[in-house]
């Protein structure tokens, strides 16, 4: 949602460290932005629009100082204008605050404030934060103290960081939102730390992090850091090692993180299955999970992962386990019954409001619950019991592509492994061959023509069956969230019951035939139906059935199961929206409206 950076000991050096790192957390928002320096007194600059506007505007204003902290923010409370960016301040200017979250009852302090005589000047949420640190400094509290009460008096989501004029010192707290410790060397007696929303901010500076914990605060200083509870109890937290290197936070050459990311599939595929398949015993290893032995799964996520969890929950029934897929966000309105059901929550970045609402809701319940995600020591892996990660490396882009990718694999390395079943070695054989796979629709897709062909378009359809319709899902989310053209996907067979009334010669229909059985069969007929109203056929096949002969252009997919069929024509689907994007000129890594961790309700 919004994105926050933090830096101690690098002298001369503290606003290209804060721009920089907000420069990799862009994804989380990119309406404003802002830096507060402290070095006796606070300079704060900030604006709206993007972070390059900002970096241009810090270097012409020249701010430094030992210590700072930063924000990127999408608009919660408020529309994108300068006195919305954070930092936010209070009446002296003496106090400097970046959020990351909703305090709920921030009106009613708000309120509180005014009548105590405190200006308000911006319309969010985070304000009363900065005005609470001020009261509490001005009725004598010694700055740690004064943060501590500021914090203690907030309702909701937070991931909060303060500055005090005259004050050596960051201060920062969770709940429910993500912060991360950054550890780095001394340089010349002087320790350098960061704190962020994410890793990425400043990894090129170190690998060694702390996840804090929600109830957690912390003190960060050139002489050292120290984790408590909010009530100032010492906290022993561990400090974990970063796997992934500096660069892939970086574009390598491709104009977009998210051709980047696409082309990385191959091998975050192979991050993913690496050692958790054994293909000559056709098992895979999936540890202590492949004892849970669940009588039924339900899954819960949102967007994207909401896809990945549709065909999770084909695998798992197909293997005899009776699954089913909940939007998180509708599941709390009427929860499913549960009994020894496992509820797995598919979350790429692991703080997605909404799925950790329902995860919560079902551990409520009594449930088991498991975390399917990308971010170690992301709050749903700390709060779910068991968590597998899908191992795709950092993903920038808004728009989620690779880690798609490895949540299908991973989510048929839990089915295997949890639910095992007579066409194990089949399966395990066609993921063995998946990343050599997708390599090929890579290098030999016709995605770029088609984009070219079809970009005057009114609308995008994408129909399939099977295993194929949530990759017709999320061909249409991806078409519509990064080129802002009208793009739905359907289940093949309710095209007829409705829908078809859209189709014309100008909705190009993307079907997705895999295979020649039944279902291929089936979608063909629904095929000949959208050719009959002279809409443009983009058929993604494997050559198995005729659907050629019905459709306009072929996007070829290599011969595989259809459990690995699914990925490698979304892989096609994925460079059919980015070329699309691509040639009407969008911002593809920053579609508008969006961001990539939704932190939210
Ligand atoms: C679309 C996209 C979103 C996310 C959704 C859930 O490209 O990325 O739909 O999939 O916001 O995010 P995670 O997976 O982080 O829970």
């Amino acid at each position: 949602m919004c994105g926050i950076i933090g830096c101690v000991g690098h002298e001369g050096e503290t606003t290209d460290v804060l721009v920089e790192g907000l420069s990799t957390l862009e994804y989380r928002g990119y309406d404003s932005a802002g830096v507060a320096l402290g070095n006796g007194d606070l300079e704060v600059v900030k604006q709206s629009g993007k972070i390059d506007d900002l970096r241009d505007t810090v270097a012409a204003a020249g701010p430094e100082g030992h210590l700072g902290i930063g924000h990127t923010r999408w608009s919660t409370h408020g529309p994108p204008t300068d006195e919305n960016a954070h930092p936010h301040v209070d009446c002296t200017g003496e106090v400097a605050v970046v959020h990351n979250g909703i305090i709920e009852n921030y009106q009613t302090l708000r309120d509180e404030l005014r009548e105590a005589g405190h200006t308000f000047r911006s319309d969010t949420d985070t304000e009363v934060v900065p005005h609470l640190i001020e009261a509490a400094l001005s009725a004598g509290a010694e700055p740690e103290a004064a943060v501590r009460e500021a914090v203690s008096r907030l309702d909701g989501s937070f991931a909060v960081a303060a500055v005090i004029a005259g004050c050596d010192a960051i201060f920062a707290a969770r709940n429910d939102s993500p912060l991360v410790l950054g550890i780095g060397d001394e340089r010349d007696g002087v320790g350098q730390y960061y704190l962020a929303s994410d890793v990425p901010a400043f990894r090129e500076h170190t690998d060694r992090v702390v996840y804090l914990e929600d109830g957690q605060f912390v003190r960060v200083s050139a002489s050292g850091w120290a984790v408590t509870d909010l009530a100032g109890e010492p906290a022993a937290p561990a400090v974990d090692t970063v796997e992934w290197d500096p660069e892939e936070t970086g574009k390598a050459g491709y104009d977009h993180f998210m051709e980047k990311e696409i082309n990385e599939q191959p091998r975050a595929l192979r991050q993913c299955l690496s050692e958790r398949v054994d293909e000559l015993g056709g098992e895979v290893n999936v540890g202590d999970l492949a004892y849970l032995n669940p009588r039924g799964v339900q899954f819960v996520a949102c967007g994207t992962s909401y896809h990945a969890a549709l065909y999770g929950a084909q695998l798992f029934r197909l293997a005899g386990v009776p699954a089913q897929a909940f939007l998180a966000s509708e599941y709390a309105s009427a929860p499913p019954p549960i009994g020894d059901e496992l509820v797995i929550g598919v979350t790429q970045s692991g703080e997605t409001a909404d799925t950790l609402s329902a995860l919560r809701e079902a551990r409520s319940r009594g449930a088991r619950t498991l975390a399917v995600t990308n971010v170690v020591g992301s709050t749903v892996a700390r709060e779910c019991d068991d968590a597998f990660y899908i191992k795709a490396g950092p993903e920038i882009g808004v728009a989620a592509t690779k880690t798609f990718a490895s949540q299908l694999a991973s989510l048929n390395l839990l089915s295997i492994g949890m639910a095992p079943s007579k066409d194990d070695r089949e399966a395990i054989a066609s993921l063995r061959d998946l990343p050599a796979d997708v390599q090929q629709v890579l290098d030999d897709s016709a995605a770029e023509e088609i984009a070219e062909a079809y970009l005057d378009s009114d609308a995008y359809f994408f129909i399939g069956r099977g295993l194929q319709y949530p990759v017709a899902l999320e061909g249409a989310l991806k078409m519509k969230e990064i080129t802002y053209k009208h793009a739905e996907g359907f289940a093949a067979g309710e095209l007829k019951h409705g829908p078809l009334a859209l189709v014309t010669e100008r909705t190009p229909v993307f079907a997705m035939v895999t295979g020649d059985d039944e279902q291929a069969r089936k979608t063909i007929g629904n095929v000949k139906e959208v050719e009959a109203r002279d809409a443009p056929v983009v058929a993604v096949t494997d050559g198995q059935s005729d659907v050629e002969r019905y459709a306009d252009h072929v996007l070829s997919i290599p011969e595989s199961s259809p459990r690995t069929a699914a990925v490698l024509a979304n892989v096609q689907l994925q460079l059919a929206a980015y070329h699309t994007a691509a040639k009407l000129g969008r911002p593809i890594d920053k579609p508008r409206n969006l961001a990539k961790s939704v932190t939210v309700e």
